[in-house]
């Protein structure tokens, strides 16, 4: 489907699929590891309940590696969460999990991705930058911060996708 190649990965041959509302313990406990907060299997039972909200998993030796979810609705997506293990960034895993879901993303009919990221996700950020989004709004002080403050969320925007 994509021609960005799984990367070499030391958890070898890596498994991209989609996953069903059965995964929410699964996913839930990736974004726990992923993210200082996080939403609890409930929230991703109720989500993946919805119509149009479809998560995928990339999986290495059994083991779940990643996740992205997105709302897809008529030629719109919104990339509602993605997350990588720590101990496996920066392998090209993410950038990898993202070209893949883009790319069901578009044969789906889908033309633009939007999403939030926190101006002070600098890893996320470059993702981001290397596939082209572009800001098209902040959302002031939204979200939370380890060291107290709140910080905004820019608001980017990815047209013609894949
Ligand atoms: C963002 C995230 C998914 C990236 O996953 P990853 O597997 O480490 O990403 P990759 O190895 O594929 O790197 C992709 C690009 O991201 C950038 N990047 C990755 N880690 C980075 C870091 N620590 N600092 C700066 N840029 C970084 C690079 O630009 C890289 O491109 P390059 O290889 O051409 O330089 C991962 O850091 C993560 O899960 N973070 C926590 C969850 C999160 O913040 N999700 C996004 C919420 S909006």
């Amino acid at each position: 489907m994509a021609d960005r190649p799984a990367p070499q990965s030391q958890q070898g041959t890596l498994k991209l699929a989609e996953v069903s509302i059965n995964f929410a313990p699964v996913l839930a406990e990736l974004q726990a590891a992923c993210f200082e907060t996080a939403w609890g299997q409930d929230a991703f039972a109720r989500l993946l309940a919805l119509p149009g909200h479809r998560a995928w998993l990339v999986m290495g030796d059994d083991q779940p590696l990643g996740y992205a979810l997105f709302q897809l609705v008529a030629d719109e997506g919104e990339l509602l969460s993605i997350a990588v293990q720590p101990q496996v960034r920066g392998q090209g895993l993410g950038a990898w999990l993202l070209q893949e879901t883009l790319e069901i993303c578009k044969a789906c009919g889908i033309r633009r991705i939007i999403l939030d990221v926190s101006v002070d996700n600098l890893p996320a950020r470059a993702l981001y930058d290397r596939f082209a989004f572009n800001q098209v709004g902040i959302r002031k002080n939204y979200y939370n911060t380890s060291y107290g403050a709140k910080a905004d969320a820019l608001v980017l925007a990815r047209e013609e996708i894949a």
